[in-house]
């Protein structure tokens, strides 16, 4: 019997979506506000959904102590009140959007967990843009 718990976390960071091979106005068409050059703050809201058997010992998928501390070190610690483009090293190159912030914390957290969990990363920019990310 399969099932998926979920803990939800946050954490605030500063970002700038840009290309350096592209001018400011090339930039402003694409990323819009989001490539001001001093960058600005969201607050991003995460959830990490877990699937995996109910072990019939203690009745869990996973404690959710282990997921809880475990995305506290691996996420909230690196990114929060950070600057996603000069703090986290995942970023220097890559352009932090939702897309690519999902997918790095997916990857951070696959390490970190055993392979039979099956996971799913779902990262909210603004209350209404989120994205979901689990593999693949
Ligand atoms: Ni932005």
């Amino acid at each position: 019997m399969s099932v998926t718990v979920k803990r939800k976390a946050h954490f605030n960071a500063a970002h700038r979506l840009f290309r350096a091979d592209w001018d400011a106005d090339k930039n402003f068409e694409i990323f819009g506000k989001c490539s001001y050059p001093n960058y600005h703050g969201h607050n991003y809201d995460l959830i990490v959904a877990v699937t995996g058997d109910i072990d019939p010992e203690t009745g869990f998928v996973i404690d959710l102590k282990i997921l809880k501390d475990l995305i506290k070190s691996e996420i909230e610690e690196p990114f929060d009140h950070k600057n996603l483009n000069l703090d986290v090293p995942e970023f220097s190159n890559l352009n932090p959007t939702a897309e690519n912030i999902c997918v790095v914390i997916y990857n951070k957290l696959r390490k970190k967990l055993e392979a039979k969990f099956k996971i799913e990363i779902t990262l909210y920019e603004t209350p209404r843009n989120f994205v979901t990310y689990s593999g693949s």
